[in-house]
Order: C-alpha cells, then sequence, then structure tokens
C-alpha cells in the first residue's frame, strides 16, 4: 500500500484529492468530536468551512433536529448549541441529530478533501479500525494532517505515524518521506499519547483555556470501531465490513 502524508491541505488544490483513497486527522480536537458524536449516536455530521455558511445551513434545517457545534480559537462561536469539546458530544446531547461543525483547521481540512473517492475521518480513538479498513480496501491512502493555519503540528503527525504503524503490521507498505518522518517522531514522542498532548502548543492552549479534560478524551486509543465516512457533503458512520465502493450508511 502506498501512503502520502500531507502535513496541511492548506497549501492543495481540493482537485488534487479526486478519485483517491483520504484520511483526514485532527486530534485536537475535530476528528476526536466526529468519531465521539457519531459513536454516541448523532446522525451525521456536515462539516463546513466557514460560520458564515454554518449559520445559512443551519437556517435551512429542521430545527430541533440540528445542533450547531465548533470553535474559534478554541472556544465556542457565538450562537452554536456546542463548542468544539469532544465531552459535551454525550449521548443525551447529540442521538439523532445532525451536527454542522465549524472548525479552525479540522472541518476545512474534511471540506477541502471532500472530491476524494473514499474520505474517513481518524483520532486516536479510532485508529486501529481505520487501519483494518484501509488495510481491506488496498488502495493508495493520502493521509490529511489538519495542522494548525497551514502549518505542521506535531499531534496529527505522530497519529499519522502510528495509524502508518498499525497498517505495517497487517500490510506492505511504501512510505513517502513526510510518513518516513512522522514515523519517526511517533517513535520519539508516541509513547505516552497524553503526555504528547500536553505538551504541544495547541494542547498548552486548550489547557490554557479551561479544557485541559478534552486532553484525556483526545488521547485515548482504540476505544471505538466508529468509522466516520465522507459521502455527499455530510458524514456518517459507516456500516462495518460494507465496503466503500457498495457503502452502506446508518441513517438513523
Ligand atoms: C481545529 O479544527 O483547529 C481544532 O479542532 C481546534 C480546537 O481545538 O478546537
Amino acid at each position: 500500500m502506498k501512503i502520502n502524508v500531507h502535513y496541511s491541505s492548506q497549501h492543495l488544490d481540493e482537485l488534487y484529492f479526486t478519485g483517491k483513497t483520504s484520511v483526514v486527522i485532527d486530534v485536537l480536537r475535530a476528528t476526536t468530536v466526529i468519531v465521539t458524536a457519531l459513536n454516541n449516536g448523532a446522525r451525521e455530521i456536515i462539516p463546513v468551512s466557514t460560520v458564515d455558511f454554518a449559520m445559512k445551513v443551519s437556517g435551512n434545517a429542521f430545527s430541533g433536529q440540528t445542533l450547531l457545534g465548533g470553535e474559534r480559537n478554541t472556544k465556542k462561536v457565538e450562537g452554536f448549541n456546542l463548542g468544539n469539546s469532544p465531552l459535551e458530544y454525550t449521548p443525551e446531547v447529540v442521538a439523532g441529530k445532525s451536527i454542522i461543525l465549524y472548525t479552525t483547521n479540522g472541518s476545512k481540512a474534511i471540506v477541502k478533501a471532500k472530491f476524494s473517492e473514499n474520505l474517513f475521518i481518524c483520532a486516536f480513538n479510532n485508529l486501529p479500525a481505520i487501519a483494518k479498513e484501509l488495510e481491506r480496501l488496498n488502495k493508495e491512502v493520502e493521509i490529511i494532517c489538519a495542522g494548525s493555519n497551514g502549518n505542521f503540528n506535531l499531534e496529527d503527525v505522530i497519529c499519522a505515524g502510528r495509524l502508518i504503524k498499525e497498517l505495517q503490521l497487517i500490510t506492505e507498505t511504501e512510505i513517502d518521506d513526510s510518513g518516513r518522518a512522522c514515523l519517526v517522531l511517533n517513535k520519539s514522542f508516541g509513547k505516552s499519547i497524553a503526555k504528547m498532548l500536553k505538551e504541544t502548543e495547541h494542547g498548552k492552549l486548550l489547557i490554557e483555556n479551561g479544557f485541559g479534560n478534552d486532553i484525556k478524551e483526545c488521547a485515548k486509543f482504540g476505544t471505538t470501531d466508529t468509522i466516520p465516512y465522507y459521502i455527499s457533503g455530510v458524514i456518517k458512520k459507516m456500516d462495518s465490513g460494507i465496503a466503500p465502493d457498495n457503502v452502506e450508511l446508518k441513517t438513523s
């Protein structure tokens, strides 16, 4: 399996992803939130790249069934129902709901990769399930680290390294230079995920802004088999064992 890693998607054209099999990672915190919300029964996540568009989509949506979630500078956006803390996305709050999600980097990276043939959402909590699904698909993979405003960030790159390591246990891989660097960084910093996350720039900012408990949540490894899969503008939970070529998604 050939694996290519991008440390940000900001410099890439959206057409680059046409026909590709892609995986978006934004450990702190957007992709952890998406996995958590779908695992807790959310009907779907609608990722958007601007707050204005989030407002517009929610204006057209069925009220009561739709929640606006996300952040600006780590904090809940004025007028939104939820922020970007995975701890907010409990079954009581999200079950059966459509969630329009805007975040600084994560939701934008997903929208950027929207022309992918297969588009998966990965965090540490569902990483082994994503690895198994990629191995089953057996296609060339683009791993997209959401990064920070167009720049490299350590937590996404280490998660990418761990995903590649997991894939290497179950299949033969051919890895680009960026991916090889991810493996080395995962080896150096990835032993304690929680410690690594606490010491990153974004981890420190989250702690400073009162979101220290989110770090523990984002550090959980392999706690769910939920595979978020993007199709036609929404992210849904993929039913296990169903090939994306013939994808069936949970609609209730
Ligand atoms: C992002 O998309 O940049 C993050 O999810 C920011 C955050 O920690 O809320």
